[in-house]
């Protein structure tokens, strides 16, 4: 488990391309999210910082704002490492994951997380699943586009790694290092779909170390997951994991901002 969890922070390290040399604790979910931030000196965000993730997306915190611009996505994505990270499954790209250009600036795909249930909430609706796909600019800067999905027909990413994700499960018991099983032929052409409407603030990763100053794009476009698929995603992750949301974050004030192309002024 400690070896799993140290392989996942030289990720997030990877991620935040800011090396972290410590050893580092394991972390859980329900109750035990309240002390991420006493976990370790790294994770103290998490317990300090007051502009975290996920938060409530609500018509009385909501502004629609129209400069902001349409999120343009070039997914070049076709290799990737399918990732048990015992919290949750993440798919992890190389350099050639594609690119999000987000006011004209250019931001990395280098990780695909699936939380379930869904972290954000909208109008008070709690969703089954949301898919976070983490992209890092040059500068470090980090902007996450997030989907949310709800029960229905079966979600075509998840389907492609359907056997993979049923192989990390079994791999789960052979050790505990973090499970790996690589995946090519990946298509990504539906996740590029332009998105009519999009919900943006400035929060935090919503695992630790909890980092701020994330830039978040949460799709208005709501897209189906299968049952099935779901039960498939929480096989393989620890106990304590299973359901791997954390809880909603005060607002502190923060607005959060509606890009809607088709508002009628
Ligand atoms: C993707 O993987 C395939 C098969 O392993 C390999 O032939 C191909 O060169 C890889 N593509 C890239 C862009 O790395
Ligand atoms: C940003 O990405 C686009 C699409 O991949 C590319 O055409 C453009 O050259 C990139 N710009 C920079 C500054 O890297
Ligand atoms: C937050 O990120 C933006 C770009 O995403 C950057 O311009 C700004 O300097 C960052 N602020 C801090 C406090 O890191």
């Amino acid at each position: 488990m400690a070896v799993r969890i140290a392989l996942l922070f030289v990720g997030i390290a990877l991620l935040l391309a800011a090396p972290l040399t410590q050893q580092h604790e394991v972390f859980s979910y329900g109750k035990e999210t309240d002390k991420w931030g006493s976990l370790n000196p790294q994770f103290s965000e998490c317990s300090t910082g007051t502009l975290q993730s996920p938060v409530a997306i609500s018509k009385e915190n909501v502004v629609y704002n129209p400069m902001l611009k349409p999120l343009t996505r070039h997914y070049t994505a076709t290799n990737a490492t399918l990732v048990n990270h015992g919290f949750g499954i993440g798919l992890q790209f190389e350099n050639d994951g594609g690119v999000l250009i987000q006011d004209g600036k250019n931001y990395t795909l280098k990780q695909m997380l699936w939380h379930a249930p869904a972290e954000h909430t909208i109008n008070d609706e709690t969703y089954p699943l949301e898919l976070q796909l983490i992209h890092v600019a040059d500068d470090g800067s980090i902007s996450v586009v997030a989907i949310l999905y709800s029960y229905g027909d079966p979600d075509m990413l998840l389907r492609q790694l359907n056997s993979k994700i049923h192989q990390l499960a079994q791999e789960k018991c052979g050790g505990d290092e973090e499970a790996h099983i690589s995946f090519s032929g990946l298509k990504t052409k539906y996740l590029k779909r332009n998105s009519l409407k999009y919900y943006r603030y400035v929060g935090s990763l919503t695992i630790p170390p909890c980092t701020t100053n994330v830039t978040w794009n949460i799709l208005g476009k709501v897209r189906e997951v299968s049952k099935e698929q779901i039960k498939d995603l929480k096989a393989p992750l620890d106990e304590g994991c299973k359901d791997n949301a954390r809880p909603l974050q005060p607002l502190n004030g923060r607005k959060i901002e509606l890009y809607d192309a088709k508002h009628e002024n």
